[in-house]
């Protein structure tokens, strides 16, 4: 077809074209709210990155429009049990936060550069949960900015950016912290990955990332718990030594969960963190405890699982920084990094200005300080401790009947379930836990979360309402899947792998 603007270039006239359509259209295309969850997930798949997961992609995607407590209600009115939830800390649509965020948000909402009672108060309250010595507080809007700021501090202080991370964490996506994150950069090709050093048996995004292995006692090299935690902290000695006395640098930072969240639900044995964190310390480093899934009494015997083996450990560790996340908000964006004024001088001496423009303001200020009244109030570390003891109490039992749990492990609402073909080669269950969470999900409305690098371990952190009759039904159905669903399966390559 002819053009009508003979004189233009191919590229020009889909300029001129495009330039009329906008005008014509008012700059608009057409924008529709979509009526149906079938319109919802079109328009996800159309405006969505595929990089960018759904949940139970592989049966059928869930759409919620309500929450209540331990539950989400989905657009049919179907109620689901949520055995995974570490955000809604409280319970979903805790009405108590709901009104302290309302109330706040018709009064006054801003940028963080002006004084806000909420706001100094929160960081007072913050600090109060935590050792004397963590009394600096920086607020930000998610786990992985909590966690690059971490790492900036460890940085200032320590002036050294080589960090010491733990196979199969997870810490955040910013550039900073995917490179802290082995559960990650091992399974994309974002980064070139390099070995620090040439007798060592893994690559990290550079030589400043030293991995080392997760203090794994049922299916690490070192099972006995009496010594585990020294043999693996050996470890952590190991990458000192090589950036002291090979590279002639310090430590900056080892960073590590109290409870290896992704990686599994592993639990530091006694002894790993007092001695590895020596060894940090003595290489110029500093100790972050990573407490954005695992904090505010989730452990039930400890409000921090930094804190979980100060019991048996002869010598309690304090970390430098702390940062937590998730629960912080109970949904709003709310996060926070706690350190020593010590390091926080460090920080402020390089010339530093801070400035976050969302985090800790006002709004999500006010939730915060509504999750700590409601954690105070209804004693929610007191119910971790005892309904998570309850489900850990009757899966141990479960245990004893089926054989497909191999490990179960944990502290109070943080329960790791790990299922094994075999529980003397232990060959992981990876399809036979994506089967059982999908039919827990499709047959009783339950959901799981996946995670462990094998991709088998069932890993319970709900909300911290969950009850015991909660807790029965979940461990009942568990065990009707196994016995009823999974037995009557013979072929599981067919199956899909469940995105939780
Ligand atoms: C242990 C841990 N740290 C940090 C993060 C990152 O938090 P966010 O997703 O809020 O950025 C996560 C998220 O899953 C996490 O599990």
């Amino acid at each position: 077809m002819a053009s009508i603007f003979p004189f233009l270039g191919t590229a020009a006239l889909a300029t001129v074209l495009l330039k009329l359509e906008l005008e014509k259209n008012g700059n608009k295309r057409e924008c529709k709210v979509p009526a149906s969850k079938h319109d919802v997930r079109a328009l996800r798949e159309k405006h969505f990155s595929k990089s960018v997961s759904v949940s139970y992609s592989n049966s059928e995607p869930l759409m919620f429009v309500k929450g209540d407590g331990s539950r989400l209600i989905d657009e049919s009115g179907i109620s689901y049990l949520d055995t995974r939830n570490n955000v809604s800390h409280c319970g979903h649509s805790n009405p108590r936060v709901a009104t302290a965020v309302q109330q706040q948000v018709m009064q006054f909402n801003s940028n963080t550069r002006y004084l806000h009672p909420n706001v100094a108060h929160l960081a007072q309250r913050l600090s109060s949960l935590l050792p004397d010595s963590l009394e600096i507080v920086f607020f930000c809007n998610s786990g992985s900015e909590a966690n690059d700021l971490a790492l900036r501090l460890a940085r200032a202080y320590s002036n050294s950016p080589n960090t010491i991370v733990v196979d199969g964490a997870y810490h955040g996506h910013t550039l900073a912290v995917l490179e802290c994150s082995p559960y990650k950069y091992e399974y994309s090709k974002e980064f070139d990955l390099k070995a620090p050093k040439d007798s060592v048996d893994f690559k990290s995004p550079g030589k400043h990332i030293w991995k080392v292995p997760a203090p794994d006692t049922y299916r690490g090299p070192h099972r006995d718990v009496k010594d585990a935690g020294i043999k693996y902290a050996a470890k952590v000695a190991e990458a000192c030594d090589f950036y002291q006395y090979t590279c002639g640098e310090s430590v900056g930072a080892f960073i590590i969960e109290g409870g290896i969240g992704v990686g599994g639900a592993i639990l530091p044995p006694p002894n790993y963190l007092p001695r590895s964190v020596k060894a940090v310390r003595n290489a110029g480093g500093v100790y972050i405890a990573d407490e954005v899934q695992t904090g505010f009494g989730r452990y039930g015997s400890s409000f921090w699982a930094f804190q979980h083996t100060w019991t048996e450990d002869e010598d309690p560790v304090v970390p430098d920084i702390v940062t937590v996340g998730k629960p912080f908000g109970n949904g709003m964006p709310l996060a926070a990094v706690v350190t020593t004024r010590k390091i926080a001088s460090a920080f402020e001496k390089m010339g530093v200005d801070y400035f976050n423009t969302f985090g800790g303001n006002p709004v999500c200020a006010a939730a915060g300080l509504a999750v700590l009244d409601v954690i105070e109030s209804d004693n929610l570390q007191q119910r971790a401790h005892e309904v998570g003891g309850y489900m850990m109490t009757r899966f141990v039992e479960l245990q004893t009947r089926l054989d497909i749990i191999g490990d179960v492990r944990g502290s109070g609402l943080f329960i790791g379930i790990e299922l094994v073909r075999d529980r003397k080669t232990l060959e992981a269950a990876s399809t036979e836990t994506s089967f059982i969470s999908t039919t827990l999900k499709k047959k009783y409305h339950i959901l799981t979360s996946i995670d462990g690098l094998l991709e088998n371990v069932l890993i319970v952190k709900p909300p911290m309402v969950f009850s015991k009759a909660d807790a029965d039904y979940f461990v009942e159905c568990f065990e009707k899947v196994v016995l009823e669903d999974l037995a009557k399966i013979g072929d599981l390559s067919f199956l899909g792998r469940t995105p939780t």
